[in-house]
């Protein structure tokens, strides 16, 4: 763990989460519905993840918003085609896959930590509402959420500063006092440039984003959290 202060931690009242890559694993869909793909599995997985955020981006940029199940939809059937596996099948069943992804093993103890702590908990995240729904559900975490925020209560996607604001109007906490979790480097520099108390999940070891805005602290898992905010692993 690497920390520049942890101030900001340790204040904090709320914990909000990004879901796709920092709860949910995004690649957990061609894990489980993707065996045809053979070799060309772990390529399709990040093509299409790479994909989907790039429509994002370029759709906010555009003007052209569509909800993320559309973005999903259209960028698989990029990496499916790009590949030479399409078929509306498998299209199908990874999309269906995509409603009920992987929670990360340390997600549940760590929210369950921060409940007990007293802290207010959120996803804000690209996702539909009915995905994250879904999502949230399959993975069982209902009990220790205590909202799923969407950007499609905005129409733009991440990192448009106005859907960080719309956690700090949702909560009614200020943005000094939220503490925000992103695995998706470009999420956590948005976050960050915001105003919010970021770490971020370097769960890919991935190199740091040369934008704007100071991440206070970069950890591997969600397992690191509670420690960052001075609290053990029950929330004590
Ligand atoms: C999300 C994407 C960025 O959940 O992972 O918002």
């Amino acid at each position: 763990m690497s920390t520049s202060s942890s101030g900001g931690f340790k204040s904090a009242k709320a914990c909000v989460f990004d879901a796709y890559g920092t709860l949910f694993d995004v690649h957990s869909a061609v894990r489980r519905g993707g065996s045809e793909l053979g070799e060309k599995a772990a390529m399709v997985s990040e093509l299409w993840r790479q994909k989907q955020l790039e429509y994002t981006w370029l759709r906010s940029l555009m003007g052209a918003h569509v909800d993320f199940w559309q973005v999903t939809a259209d960028s698989l059937a990029f990496a499916l085609s790009a590949s030479n596996t399409e078929s509306t099948a498998l299209h199908d069943e990874l999309m269906t896959m995509y409603m009920s992804l992987d929670a990360y093993p340390e997600v549940l103890p760590v929210l369950t930590g921060l409940k007990n702590a007293g802290l207010a908990t959120a996803i804000l995240s690209n996702g539909s509402p009915s995905m994250l729904t879904a999502a949230i559900e399959s993975a069982d975490l209902g009990s220790v959420l205590d909202h799923a925020l969407s950007v499609e209560e905005v129409g733009i996607y991440k990192p448009d500063s106005s859907v960080y604001q719309l956690a700090v109007d949702k909560l009614g906490i200020p943005k000094e006092a939220i503490c925000f979790l992103s695995s998706n480097g470009w999420d956590a520099r948005g976050a960050a440039h915001f105003g919010f108390t970021v770490a971020w999940v370097n769960r890919f070891e991935r190199e740091p984003e040369r934008l704007p805005g100071e991440i206070e602290a970069t950890i591997k898992t969600l397992d690191q959290l509670l420690p960052l905010l001075g609290l053990d692993s029950t929330g004590q």
